[in-house]
């Protein structure tokens, strides 16, 4: 049995530790927040995640799962350790690679022994190499490691099934060593025949941003086609469907939206745009796929303004806040830029989301939004429903309920959720995009 140590129990750490428990090693999640880990150690996930809370369980049952903050003992103790700290977006757009680099000092710091480290956060090319270089500055016993580069490609709101079942393992190394081991590990998901992709370093590291920069660039493509079926009187919608079918498209991640966000694609685009243009390779592309976006965002609070006119004063139920469904995650969400963008103007804000509310209120005081009970306590007195996050309760609404509910009856549907001629037909005054 592996012992493994996962440094950094976020969205990705935690969802590692659980997979690789449940895959049948024994694992450490290790965290600096002693909130986090505190809470886990009560048997909760401090992220919502569907099938995180069972799993979560089962393994920590099994004995095979544990956290804990002593990230010394950890190191030590583990043959094998995971780094999935966060790599947040720097102010030169740039990714900050400052958790990282403190962890890499720290196991250097502590080897004891041979060790695979392996980097499944989000690095710039070249990372892994400072990792081992790092390491190898703090490792004064000289203790033999390898690093490994072993990007996730999970989604959030389904962290654990993609886990589960990836499309492929990407495997970046610069000696053969590690490699057996990494295949043990990973070894129900082997012996399924997921493909693994056993490359160098740099390549696996790329491979991780040139793959969110291509869905990226998908959504922003769907999303600037529902601009332009906007203009033109087309369906979006039905579109999107044909293109898909496409075998050499594919119809997944075509659904048109306020624009994309969370906590990768912003970040990630951002830092692969600043360090292709460091090396003097601009990705023209990658540039206008994240300008593309922002015109999407800027396009969402226009059409609201072309339908309602000036919104100072005037009170807006904004369903959806999460950056999609099946998530509590808000980082660079649409809602935070189309709220900021509405509260400036003087619009009065009510919001809800099933699940991002706690992150939510973290962004906003009270006295600036109202914060429902639920989707029909926001609604209550409101001149406009905006729909912004595609929950599957929201595709339900009491829809007579909420018409009689509202000052006026603007109903602004930004995921297309709804038909027009339902929404009519109930007097409401619908918009959607694209269609
Ligand atoms: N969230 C995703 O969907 C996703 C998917 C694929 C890859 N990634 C990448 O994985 C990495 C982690 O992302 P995340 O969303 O899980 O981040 P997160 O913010 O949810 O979690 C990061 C965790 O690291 C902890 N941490 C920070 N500094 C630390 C340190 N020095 N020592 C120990 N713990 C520390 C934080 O307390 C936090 O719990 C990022 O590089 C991200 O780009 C994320």
């Amino acid at each position: 049995m592996f012992k493994i140590s996962v440094i950094g129990t976020g969205y990705v750490g935690l969802t590692t530790g659980i997979g690789l428990a449940n895959f049948g090693s024994s694992v450490l999640c290790l965290d600096i927040d002693e909130a986090k880990i505190h809470q886990l150690n009560q048997g909760l996930s401090p992220i919502y995640e569907p099938g995180m809370d069972g799993l979560l369980k089962e393994n920590v049952t099994a004995g095979r799962l544990r956290f804990s903050t002593d990230l010394t003992q950890g190191v030590q103790w583990a043959d094998i350790i995971f780094i999935a700290v966060g790599t947040p977006q720097a102010e030169d757009g740039q990714a900050d690679l400052s958790a990282v680099e403190a962890t890499a000092a720290l196991i250097g710091a502590h080897l004891n022994g041979y060790k695979i480290i392996i980097t499944k956060s989000t690095v710039p090319v070249g990372s892994n190499e400072k990792i081992r270089a790092i390491i190898d500055d703090c490792n004064e016993r000289g203790h033999p490691f390898d690093v490994v580069s072993n990007p996730e490609f999970l989604r959030e709101g389904r962290a654990v099934y993609d886990f589960l079942h990836p499309d492929r393992v990407v495997i970046g190394v610069d000696n053969h060593r590690p490699v057996d081991t990494l295949k043990q590990i990973y070894r129900p998901l082997y012996l399924n025949e997921v493909p693994f992709i056993v490359t160098d370093l740099r390549t696996a590291e790329l491979i991780k941003y040139a793959s969110n920069s291509f869905l990226a660039m998908k959504v922003a493509f769907i999303n600037e086609m529902s601009r332009l079926c906007d203009v033109i009187g087309a369906d979006v919608q039905q579109l999107a469907i044909a293109v898909g079918k496409d075998g050499r498209i594919g119809g997944k991640f075509l659904h048109p939206g306020p624009g994309f966000g969370g906590s990768c694609f912003p970040k990630d685009t951002a830092a692969l745009m600043a360090f292709a243009r460091e090396k003097g390779m601009p990705l023209g592309l990658v540039e206008e796929t994240i300008a593309s976006n922002r015109r999407q965002k800027e396009f969402i609070v226009t059409k609201i303004k072309q339908r309602m006119g000036a919104v100072t004063g005037l009170r807006f139920a904004v369903l959806g806040l999460a950056f999609k469904s099946e998530t509590d995650d808000m980082r660079e969400s649409a809602a935070i830029t189309i709220i900021d963008q509405l509260l400036d103007e003087g619009a009065i804000i009510r919001a809800y989301d099933p699940q991002a509310m706690k992150n939510a209120k973290k962004l906003w005081d009270t006295d600036q939004v109202y914060f429902g009970r639920d989707e029909y306590d926001t609604i209550e007195q409101a001149d406009a429903v905006v729909i912004l996050t595609e929950w599957n309760q929201f595709r339900n609404l009491d829809i007579p309920r909420i018409k009689s509910a509202m000052r006026q009856p603007f109903f602004f549907d930004f995921r297309n959720i709804y038909q027009r001629k339902q929404m009519e037909d109930y007097g409401l005054v619908y918009e959607c995009i694209g269609r």
